[in-house]
């Protein structure tokens, strides 16, 4: 059977090549992006390959989450995957942090995340696989901190590998896998011109990493090359 992944911010950047890379070793993609009538490279993948399907979800409005649950609530889903994420305004560092600004990024870093994972779980235990994922962050590594800074950044990945973290213990009796990636450093409007990993290689490593998770994976924060990093 057709397995299912369904990514958030499919339109670009690493969520767009992940949707690609599925799509492309057959699986039925669900591409999650705010605005995809406006989404030309994910509209150039929709035409080219029948299971690819977009549907218009900003991750921070819950009333869109909740609607979006509903309407695909007979549908099983392999693998739930919160890629959408912000960096927050270039000035974090100490003395100038805004903290709407934080709010922001920690509202669709943190809170977005755990929220379609509370929507969307009968669907994951539905499907074959039940794995959630979310993108994490190195910069999120308390353990690797060694330049400060990116206060803003920082704090919400490592928040998002904490939710990941407590997810794996919680759903453990419901055979749940949870696990939180670092994608590498990757060459988007996120990452900048000069990052040393592609998009491509990125959403390779991890198709390659979340098709062979099992039940001791879960609760790890790993990399695109399926190496365990320390929190
Ligand atoms: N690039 C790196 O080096 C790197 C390293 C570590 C972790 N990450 C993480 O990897 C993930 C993907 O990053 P990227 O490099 O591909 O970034 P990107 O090119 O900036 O793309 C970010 C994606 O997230 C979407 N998004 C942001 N806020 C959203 C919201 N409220 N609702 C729905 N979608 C939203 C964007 O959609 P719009 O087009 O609508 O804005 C876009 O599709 C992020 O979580 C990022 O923190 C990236």
């Amino acid at each position: 059977m057709t397995e299912t992944i369904l990514i958030t911010g499919a339109n670009r950047g690493i969520g767009l090549e992940l949707a690609r890379t599925f799509s492309a070793n057959g699986w039925d993609v669900l591409a999650c992006c705010r605005h995809p009538e406006k989404a030309d490279d994910l509209q150039n993948l929709i035409a080219d390959n029948n299971h690819v399907h977009s549907y218009a979800l900003d991750v921070t409005d819950q009333e869109a989450v909740r609607r979006l649950a509903v309407g695909l609530k007979d549908r099983p889903i392999d693998i739930l995957f919160n890629n959408a994420g912000i960096f927050g305004p270039r000035e974090q560092g100490f003395g100038d942090v805004d903290p709407e600004a934080w709010l922001e990024v920690l509202r669709t870093n943190v809170v977005a995340p755990m929220k379609m994972i509370e929507a969307f779980i009968a669907q994951v235990t539905a499907g074959q696989r039940k794995i959630v994922a979310s993108m994490g962050s190195m910069m999120g590594s308390i353990a690797d901190n060694n330049s400060g800074g990116y206060y803003i950044y920082r704090s919400s990945k490592a928040a998002v590998h904490m939710v990941m973290k407590s997810l794996a213990i919680d759903l453990h009796d419901q055979s749940i896998i949870s696990v939180v990636f670092h994608p590498g450093w990757v060459r988007t409007d996120m990452g900048g011109s000069t990052a040393p990993t592609t998009p491509q290689e990125s959403a390779a490593g991890l198709y390659r990493v979340l098709t062979g998770l099992t039940t001791s994976d879960s609760g790890k924060l790993l990399t695109y090359k399926g190496e365990q990093l320390p929190w």
